[in-house]
């Protein structure tokens, strides 16, 4: 299968990040299509004999660690991981995030919150001189979206329910997205609280100062920043 400019960084970037895995580590194991390199490659590992247990990030990572034969734990064994990886919709020069763009951004912020490390693993295409291009998803409870989604307007955002395939998609906790597109995100930090202060919103897709290292995909091979 030939495989397009985009999807090449993508692979390359997720390879790279399943050598920062070392043996005895728990992992938590991040979303989306550049996640998904990395865990073909750690299952390939695992095969070798490389003993790690993940913690996943959504019901479609959970999927392909078993695919790949990546041993699985969770909260209730394990309290802190060792690293997590993880991708991103776009990453700013102090290494502010934003995800969601799979929808899985609360589990995603669990995890990597409770990581020693996080590695953030993307195609050239995220890196932003200023988040906001890609509109922010934000979770919000489904009873009373409408209204939450009017508050989330007052702050100056075109919130945009999620939809799929012509129905609300709704997130592995249950929740809806609200796509909010802001003209511009200028203090990530200060927005996030804002929206963390409205009735109905759960979680943003700003992940501030969480990330220790980022590695791009550049051609065949790999930038890393940190
Ligand atoms: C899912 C995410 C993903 O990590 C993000 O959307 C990047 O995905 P991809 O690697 O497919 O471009 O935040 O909620």
């Amino acid at each position: 299968m030939v495989l397009d400019t985009k999807t090449i960084q993508k692979k390359t970037a997720g390879q790279k990040a399943a050598e920062f895995v070392k043996n005895g580590m728990t992992i938590g194991l991040g979303s989306g299509s550049t996640v998904y390199w990395m865990l073909k490659m750690l299952g390939e590992q695992v095969d070798q004999g490389l003993n790690i247990k993940g913690i996943p990030s959504s019901l479609r990572t959970e999927g392909w660690a078993k695919e790949f034969n990546i041993p699985l734990t969770d909260f209730s064994q394990v309290q802190r991981l060792d690293l997590a990886i993880d991708g991103a919709d776009e990453v700013d020069p102090d290494f502010n995030l934003i995800k969601g763009g799979g929808g899985s951004l609360l589990r995603e912020k669990l995890v990597d919150a409770n990581s020693d490390r996080l590695i953030i693993i993307i195609d050239e295409s995220k890196m932003v001189y200023q988040l906001g291009k890609f509109p922010l998803p934000v979770e919000v409870v489904s009873f009373g979206w409408e209204v939450t989604a009017q508050r989330i307007g007052d702050l100056g955002a075109i919130p945009e329910l999620r939809k799929k395939d012509g129905d609300i998609f709704v997130s592995n906790n249950g929740n809806y997205i609200l796509d909010c597109k802001f003209k511009q995100i200028s203090n990530p930090k200060e927005l996030h609280n804002q929206l963390k202060e409205l009735l109905g919103v759960v979680e943003t897709g700003l992940f501030i100062g969480m990330t220790d290292l980022v590695i791009v995909g550049s051609g065949e091979s790999v930038k890393i920043y940190e």
